[in-house]
């Protein structure tokens, strides 16, 4: 029996509803499948923790997350006493970069029983690869001079290295699931970083023979993305690309409550974080009416990322069955509760066998 240690960080607002309901489901999974466990291990940090602290996490923070297989999180943000850069770089940012999370992978797919705001959807199935170390969110710039003379300077920084890493680890899946990729540049426009993109791209894309690729400006990938997001397999994209392809991705999904994210070190070298694309939702925590399902879905990833896909397939069938059967929150219009959604997963987890 593999048992696998995870530190869980809930953070804040509905983080700390959706992830006991996703720990749950993941318990039942397990047991279910007989040959693996989970060993929680849970860090009380985030905004309650600063406001008490003075700091998101403590100083040997990192060091503790290093002792655990992977790491599960729900969301921080406690934005009317916590400044979001705070929050925001005083925990995630820093556990991404300080595990060398290089690579953030999201899938976007047309679930069973969900409505797409699309009004012919098809049958779409995109994985969303995104650079997550340097790119366009670096902090190499500055500002100088004011008013009327006032500069600002926000330097892109692409590496050889980072960027051939992404574009591998796309092609690998591509290759895996039979699929294509897609590169997302924007070579028309930025004269030196997307060129060069485009010049590693093509260089990666010889290693692959058998795998399908070609390349598409992100302007006019974003409104592939609602007139054929069917024509899609997987994409690889830098940081700032992929941040906007992804939330376009999970709202053509029906709901930011439903979209899971992966944070990955895939040499494997320190734990991966798994956490939902959405935040804290300050405006509907504490009510139990969030959709636990981003944060199920994630555990989902997490599952595979561990090796044990036919689990995680099994609890992606259940979160479907489930919205087939109409058992949904409010931001998918229906009426149930966290609690009603969580136990109906689980249900439909047990009954398929
Ligand atoms: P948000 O994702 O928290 O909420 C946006 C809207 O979606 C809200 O109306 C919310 O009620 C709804 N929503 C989000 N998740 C939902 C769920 N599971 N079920 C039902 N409805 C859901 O984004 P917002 O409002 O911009 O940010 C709130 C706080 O969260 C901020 O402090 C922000 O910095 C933080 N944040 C944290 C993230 C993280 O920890 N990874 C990611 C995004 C935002
Ligand atoms: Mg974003």
């Amino acid at each position: 029996m593999n048992t696998y240690k995870i530190a869980v960080i809930a953070g804040d607002g509905i983080g700390k509803e959706v992830v006991p309901a996703a720990i749950e489901v993941l318990d039942e999974v397990a047991k279910l499948d007989g040959s693996f466990q989970f060993e929680w291990t849970y860090f009380p940090w985030g905004c309650d923790y600063y406001l008490e602290h003075g700091v998101m996490m403590p100083e040997d923070g990192l060091e503790t997350l290093k002792q655990y297989d992977q790491i599960f999180l729900g969301a921080v943000g406690m934005p009317e006493l916590v400044p979001d850069h705070i929050s925001l770089w005083g925990l995630l940012i820093k556990i991404r970069r300080g595990m060398k999370q290089s690579i953030n992978v999201r899938p976007a797919k047309l679930l069973a029983g969900l409505e797409s705001p699309l009004k012919n959807p098809q049958n779409f199935d995109i994985t969303v690869v995104r650079e997550n170390s340097e790119g366009e969110y670096s902090d190499s710039g500055g500002r100088m001079h004011s008013g009327s003379d006032e500069i600002a300077i926000q330097n892109a920084v692409f590496t050889r290295k980072a960027t051939e890493r992404a574009m591998r680890y796309a092609f690998e899946l591509a290759k895996n699931s039979k699929g294509h990729v897609t590169s997302a540049t924007k070579s028309n426009g930025l004269t030196y970083s997307m060129p060069f993109w485009d010049e590693v791209f093509d260089d990666v894309k010889k290693d692959y023979p058998e795998v399908q690729s070609v390349s598409n400006h992100i302007d006019a990938l974003a409104a592939f993305f609602v007139m054929k997001p069917h024509a899609f397999n997987v994409i690889v994209a830098s940081n700032l690309f992929g941040d906007i392809l992804t939330d376009l991705g999970g709202a053509i999904m029906g709901s930011i409550g439903i979209a899971p994210a992966a944070n990955l070190n895939i040499e494997r070298e320190y734990p991966s974080m798994f956490e939902p694309v959405h935040g804290s939702a300050p405006d509907i925590a504490g009510k139990g009416i969030a959709n636990p399902i981003g944060q199920i879905w994630t555990g989902k990833m997490m599952l595979d990322f561990l090796g044990h896909s036919n689990a995680g397939d099994r609890v992606l069938n259940a979160i479907e069955t489930t919205l087939a059967s109409g058992i949904k929150t409010g931001d998918l219009g229906g009426t149930a509760n966290l609690e009603e959604v969580k136990n109906a997963i689980i249900e439909n987890l047990k009954n398929d066998t």
